[in-house]
């Protein structure tokens, strides 16, 4: 009796989004044979379709697979045991999809061979910008870490960084290394590697060195120390993300040696253990005249001087993961040392876990410049913490999944990953599939639209980067840390002039992009005030005057938002009432932080336009004393729950 009432209460658990896109209905059925080990015990568990065989074969790619089905029997070969896993999960998508019982007859290797998450996790368990809950690494909890596993598994994710890269230096001490190991133990089955960030003056901090310079030949030994200490408890430890002599953290620079002095170092203790450095280059110093420059100028002059287990880690803008930002001209511009792109997974300018807007697009639009070959891995941002859901949104969880899955194929495009996510995370009615997947592709036009259209950036609030507060200032701040120093806003127009008569950031481009970009006239729309400053009566491709233009884009994203909480309302029939009610819940705050957004800056900026708002389009609700007066309760790493009060 008491079986039986267990087994009907498992049937039944709600769906709470607790188990991601990993939701198997009922148990396994079919026969698996071959190699023993985890892509074994999962199919057993869930698989429901043809018998299948897991076979060892030299000749598939690191990590790849190959998936044939013959009279009625399915073989998985692969020439690792993570290849074979991968391929059990592509046998477990296809169930969910609905698309288990026909043959498959597949080739896959991932495109990168490192494809790792980074969590911005602290020691006290909070999580810098992170919107969904503490730490999963906090308490160790080892049901928790293998949904972990399993989840990066499904995606390819093979690496993750447990720790902020403002890291703490007892990220290195003992308690931390025997976490760590708990950890990595239990995500290896899995195939997923465990790497720490570090604080560079960790030498003093922790072991009561004097310096820390990279030169000193004690500071070395205590790395070396340090890092046989690390491999003797995890002996496949991946290596080290650092973040060094940027936004105040400790780095080489601090004793007159560059970044290829203080990577090389370290990458020179981990060389025996083949261990990694991601040497991070998100540099910008308060003098510099334009931040979006800097990476360029500091790293270029050190190209070619890096050792080859260094990978110059950078974030796919020149500026900080931006709704809208051109790629980082660092990655065109370094040609002898190995570059990682760091994508921002949690939306921590993207409206947090509040707003639903799906990241692949602008991950893809990044690739339609960089060549996805002509970098060496991919890292992302990690939007996980300790809520039931795990991502704060349901459709956040959509954004770890398109990380993995682009990590894996770049060539993949964001409507064959939404639909995958789709039909796994909410069923396979196309009702419902179809809808959400257009939601889902033009969401992160509608953010740019009603946050910062036509290439505006960095016009957050102060305190956090939730709501708009193009007027921030406040005494003595940095310039480069105010709103003002990135829109420019004046009589005369708007936009930061980053053409050649300007900061000349435009020239960090290729030649045939440069000139692209330099001329107003051709300059694409999403890029138009990311390069120059533009008069408030322009004449835009619409016909419009930029103005107008500008008006019309923040209603239009305003419309968007609403168009896809109306969206969703209809779906109420297909979908389970817990996970509709909090969808719908995050979709209405996300309408209304989308008219907070239009009102703010459209009436902020008008104040320097002196130009009325277009009759043909829905009018501010507030005014511009009311939008200055309104505080969002949010700390840095809470999301912000009510949107805004006043
Ligand atoms: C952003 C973010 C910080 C983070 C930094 C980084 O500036 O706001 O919280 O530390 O990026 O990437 O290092």
């Amino acid at each position: 009796m008491l079986g039986l009432l267990l087994s009907v209460s498992t049937m039944v658990r709600a769906e709470d989004g607790s188990d991601l896109w990993l939701r198997f209905k009922g148990a396994g059925t079919a026969d698996v044979t071959g190699v023993k080990g985890v892509a074994m015990d999962e199919l057993k568990q869930y698989w429901q379709g043809n018998p299948v065989v897991l076979k060892k074969q030299k000749n598939v790619a690191k990590d790849g697979y190959v998936i044939t089905t013959n009279g009625g029997k399915t073989t998985i070969a692969a020439s690792t045991d993570a290849g074979l896993l991968y391929g059990a999960y592509h046998m477990l998508r296809l169930q969910q999809m609905g698309q288990g019982g026909a043959p498959v007859n597949v080739s896959e290797k991932p495109f990168y061979d490192l494809r790792i998450l980074n969590h911005w996790d602290n020691p006290n368990g909070t999580v810098e910008r992170g919107f969904a809950g503490k730490s999963i690494f906090l308490q160790f909890d080892p049901q928790k870490m293998k949904k972990y596993a399993q989840a990066n598994a499904s995606v390819g994710i093979n690496g993750t960084v447990l720790n902020n890269v403002n890291a703490k230096p007892e990220a290195l001490g003992v308690e931390n290394l025997q976490k760590a190991k708990q950890i990595a133990d239990v995500l290896r089955p899995y195939g997923i590697r465990v790497y720490l960030s570090v604080n560079f003056a960790s030498p003093i901090k922790l072991g009561g060195l004097e310096t820390a310079d990279p030169l000193d030949k004690k500071v070395v030994g205590w790395w070396k120390n340090k890092v046989a200490e690390i491999y003797k408890m995890i002996p496949d430890f991946g290596g080290f993300l650092v973040k060094a002599n940027s936004e105040g953290e400790p780095g080489p620079c601090d004793y007159g040696r560059t970044h290829a002095e203080g990577a090389n170092m370290l990458a020179d203790v981990l060389k025996p253990y083949k261990g990694l450095v991601m040497w991070r280059a998100f540099v910008y110093n308060p003098q510099s005249k334009d931040r979006a420059k800097q990476a360029v100028e500091e790293f270029v002059p050190l190209d070619g001087q890096f050792r080859d287990n260094v990978i110059i880690q950078i974030k796919n803008g020149p500026v900080d993961f931006q709704p809208c930002e051109p790629y980082s001209p660092l990655f065109t511009n370094v040609q002898k040392t190995q570059t990682m792109v760091e994508f921002q997974i949690t939306q921590e300018y993207l409206g947090a876990a509040n707003h639903l807007v799906f990241l692949a697009p602008m991950w893809k639009e990044f690739f339609g410049l960089v060549k996805p070959q002509s970098v060496k891995a991919m890292a992302g941002v990690a939007n996980i913490g300790d809520d039931t859901n795990w991502c704060g949104h349901h459709f956040a969880q959509a954004n770890w999944y398109a990380f993995g899955r682009l990590a894996w194929n770049p060539e993949l495009t964001s409507e064959t990953i939404a639909e995958e996510w789709m039909r796994q995370t909410f069923g396979n009615d196309d009702k419902l599939v179809k809808p959400m997947v257009k939601v889902m592709t033009e969401s992160r036009d509608a953010c740019v639209n009603y946050m910062m259209p036509l290439g505006l950036h960095h016009i957050f609030a102060g305190t956090h980067h939730y709501g708009p507060e193009p007027w921030y200032d406040a005494p003595g701040i940095r310039r480069d840390w105010t709103p003002a120093y990135y829109h420019k806003a004046d009589a005369e127009g708007l936009g930061f002039d980053r053409t050649k008569n300007g900061s000349d950031a435009v020239s960090q481009y290729p030649k045939e992009l440069c000139d692209l970009y330099n001329d107003i006239n051709t300059c694409p729309d999403k890029y138009l005030l990311w390069f120059h400053h533009v008069p408030w009566d322009y004449k835009m491709k619409t016909g419009r005057t930029f103005w107008d233009e500008l008006c019309h884009r923040y209603d239009k994203g305003v419309q968007q938002a609403r168009g896809f909480l109306a969206t969703w309302d209809a779906m109420q029939p297909y979908v389970d009432k817990q996970r509709f009610e909090e969808v719908q819940r995050k979709l209405r705050i996300q309408a209304r932080d989308a008219v907070w957004w239009r009102d703010a800056c459209l009436l902020y900026f008008q104040t320097f336009s002196n130009r009325p708002i277009p009759q043909d389009m829905e009018h501010p609700v507030h005014n511009l004393d009311e939008m200055m007066k309104f505080k969002i309760r949010i700390t840095m790493y809470e999301n912000p729950e009510c949107g805004y009060t006043k």
